[in-house]
This record gives C-alpha cells, structure tokens and sequence, in this order.
C-alpha cells in the first residue's frame, strides 16, 4: 500500500467513526485456521472474527457456493421466492422446533425482529398494553435501537436515551428475580443461552427450565439469543437444545453465514403469524446468495461428525485449559461450553491478548477481564493442542 503498518492504522483513525479501538496489525488473508497480516505474520484463529467464520476460512465449499450463486443469481426483491431461500427455510425449519424463519442481516436486525414480533403477539392476544420486555443484566443483544434497549448497556450510556420503554432487567440465573418483574403487561422474555459479550457466562439448565415454565404460566413470549451460541457453537446443533428448553422465538446470526452477513429469526407458528405484509421487512434478508450462505453453511455443520468433532475438541480444550490451571497457577476461572471458552487470569487482559498476538494466536476480549476462544468450528485435535501449547508458553512468559 506504499505507506507503513503505524501509518495506514494512523490515518484509519481519522478516517472511521471511532467506534472500535484498532489493532495494531493490517490483517490481509486467511485460510483455513489461520490469518496473516500485511508483514506476513501468522495467526492460530480463536476468534473467528468473533464467532462467525465457523467454517473457517476460504473453505472450499464456502468458495464454491459464493461462486455458482453469484455467476447464477445474487439478488432479487425480498418477496419473490428463491430456490435457495426455499431449501434453506426448509433446512433450519425441518432441523428445528420451530415453523418459520425470517431472514435479515445481523444479529441486532434478527433481534430486533424477535421483539417486533412478540410484540405485535402479545398486542394480538393480550391487549395494547402488553409491551413490557424483561432482559437480563450484563446482556448484550446488539447495537440497533431495540436491541440496544434490551442489552444493560444502555443504563450506563444514556447520552442515547430514550430506548424503547418498558423493558426491566432481571439477574441472570435468578428465577426469583424474574418472578419479581413478570407480570400481566410482560410481553416477551429475553435471554442469551450463554452470555457471550460479558465474558461467558453459562445459564443454568435448571433455570432455563424454570424460566419456561414460568413463561408459560404467564402466557409470556420467551426469545433465546442465539447469535453466539447457535449452530454448533456450544456443541449442539442449537443452543436450546443443550438445555432441553424450547424458546418461542430465536435469534441467529455470527457463524449462520459463515461470514457472509446474516440474521435468522426463527419462530414458532403462533409468534410468527404475527407479523404480516407490511408490518417488517429487509432489502438484503434472504437474498439469493445469503440463502445459498446459509444452506452451505448449515450442510456441513449439521453432519453429526462435525457436531461430535465440536465436542471432541472442546474436551481436548477444556481438559488441556484445566491442566494449564493446575501447572501455572496462572487460570483463576475457566467457563463456557463446547467452542465457546471463557478464561479469567491473575494477568491484565489485554496485555494477555497481546502476548498472545505476538506469539501468533487470536483470541478475542469479553466481559470486564475474560479471555474468550470462540474458534472456527472446523478446529482439529492438532491446532487444538497447538492453541493450548500457544497459551501455556504466553501464560509461562508473563509470569
Ligand atoms: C448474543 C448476541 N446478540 C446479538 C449480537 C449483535 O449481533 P450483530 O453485531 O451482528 O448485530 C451479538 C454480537 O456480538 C451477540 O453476541
């Protein structure tokens, strides 16, 4: 690019809103489980661009359907069926426990949909007035203005006030707490199977199976976040499935594409028939090619061989990070499920994270001090053991 690394980053600075804190490498290609940078360097990938290239990088598959669907047919209006939307609605749908799917660009727009339409569902069946929402604390559901009015963020950021109203905030894993909100204006709970962003925070099966129970009793509309637990991260095919507990509404997104952009809301009948013509929408949801994005994607994840390769390199994670623990003294908690890994270390966090990037490894920050793994779901037992042998080394080397 003729300018030097600082420079480039320098000017980006100035260039893009700053809306994150830049790096301080030029990434430039990727494949496989790695990525290099501009000089050449190269990175072991546990971050997957925070849980979204779940087939890795430049994966053939995922090569060859851009290719074909581009060269055949990449957009088309949002209501005109495509074969490939067709088969990938029918994919999840027949995959899933739920009767419909809506599809959209993120995981703030396919949250944001699951608010709409447990509203608009509770306006039908339970009177204009029930329109309260209960999330959690510490939840993150995304950055758009409804998704950011459930995420708890937002009672420190009130240079954005107002957010839309009526929406309290429960404490996670507290079933009294939720017991305390709920009541005959509640429209819709919300909730991440694991909270992702504020470090890997579990949910608790009994809990979530207390929290059905005590939707239905209510007659409340229960959503699961799924963006960063969905399709095969945490070692299900989805992530209610870990928890034997059936939301009504869902939302996916991050690895659904591959990274190719993509947001799902999946829906059981009765919340879905909600929405009608008119009532929500996108230009680019379920385009051509996104559809074609999602069927891929969901082919090879689905097989039960790479499901069971999830889990059999989670063990070899979670077993090597305990060993770790034991040797160095150095791992103060180890959280998460399947390839979603929250690690917390007597080190600064962000000077780990760097550690890390020099000795060639991508892990990603979560939470106030969490080293969170999300790897690309094509991880093998080999770059497994290479992880743990790059985080061993780093942790022995703050020492
Ligand atoms: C649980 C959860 N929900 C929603 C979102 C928002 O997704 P997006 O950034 O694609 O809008 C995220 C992103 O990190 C997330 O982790």
């Amino acid at each position: 690019m003729g300018l030097s690394v600082q420079n480039i980053i320098d000017e980006s600075n100035e260039l893009l809103v700053k809306t994150y804190g830049l790096q301080p490498v030029i990434m430039d290609h990727a494949k496989g489980m790695y990525c290099y940078d501009s000089e050449g360097k190269e990175y072991l990938d546990f971050a997957a661009g925070i849980a979204v290239a779940s087939l890795g990088h430049a994966h053939p598959k995922v090569l060859e359907t851009l290719n074909k669907q581009a060269a055949h047919l990449m957009t088309c209006q949002a209501s005109y069926v495509t074969e490939t939307k067709y088969k990938a609605a029918k994919s999840l749908v027949e995959a899933s426990c739920f009767d419909q799917v809506f599809f959209c660009n993120s995981g703030s727009e396919s949250t944001e949909a699951a608010l709409k339409c447990a509203r608009k569902w509770a306006y039908d069946n339970k009177g204009k007035d029930c329109n309260h929402i209960i999330a959690f604390r510490d939840s993150f559901h995304g950055r758009t203005y409804g998704a950011a009015s459930v995420t708890e963020k937002r009672l420190s950021q009130p240079f954005f006030d107002p957010y839309i109203p009526n929406v309290d905030f429960a404490e996670y894993n507290n079933i009294e707490s939720v017991k305390a909100l709920i009541n005959d204006k509640t429209a819709a709970v919300i909730i991440e199977p694991i909270q992702g962003e504020s470090g890997v925070i579990p949910s608790d099966p009994a809990f979530m199976k207390e929290l059905r129970a005590l939707c239905d009793a209510h007659h409340v509309c229960l959503i699961f976040d799924e963006v960063q637990t969905g399709l095969g991260r945490i070692g299900s095919l989805f992530a209610y499935q870990s928890y034997g507990v059936e939301p009504d509404l869902v939302a996916w997104a991050k690895g659904i594409g591959a990274g190719y952009p993509v947001g799902v809301m999946g829906a059981k009948k009765e919340f879905g028939d909600a929405l009608q013509p008119g009532m929500h929408g996108t230009t680019f949801g379920g385009n051509p090619l996104a559809s074609a994005m999602v069927l891929c994607t969901f082919e090879e994840i689905s097989k039960d061989s790479f499901l069971e390769n999830i889990r059999h390199v989670s063990s070899i994670l979670f077993d090597g990070l305990e060993r770790i623990a034991k040797d160095t003294g150095a791992i103060t908690d180890l959280r998460g499920r399947g390839l979603m890994i929250g690690i917390d270390t007597v080190f600064d966090t962000k000077k780990l994270f760097r550690a890390l990037q020099k000795n060639g490894f991508m892990g990603t920050l979560a939470g106030k001090a969490t080293l969170r793994l999300v790897p690309p779901l094509i991880l093998q037992e080999d770059d497994a053991r290479k992880g743990l042998e790059i985080i061993e080394k780093t942790l022995r080397e703050m020492e």
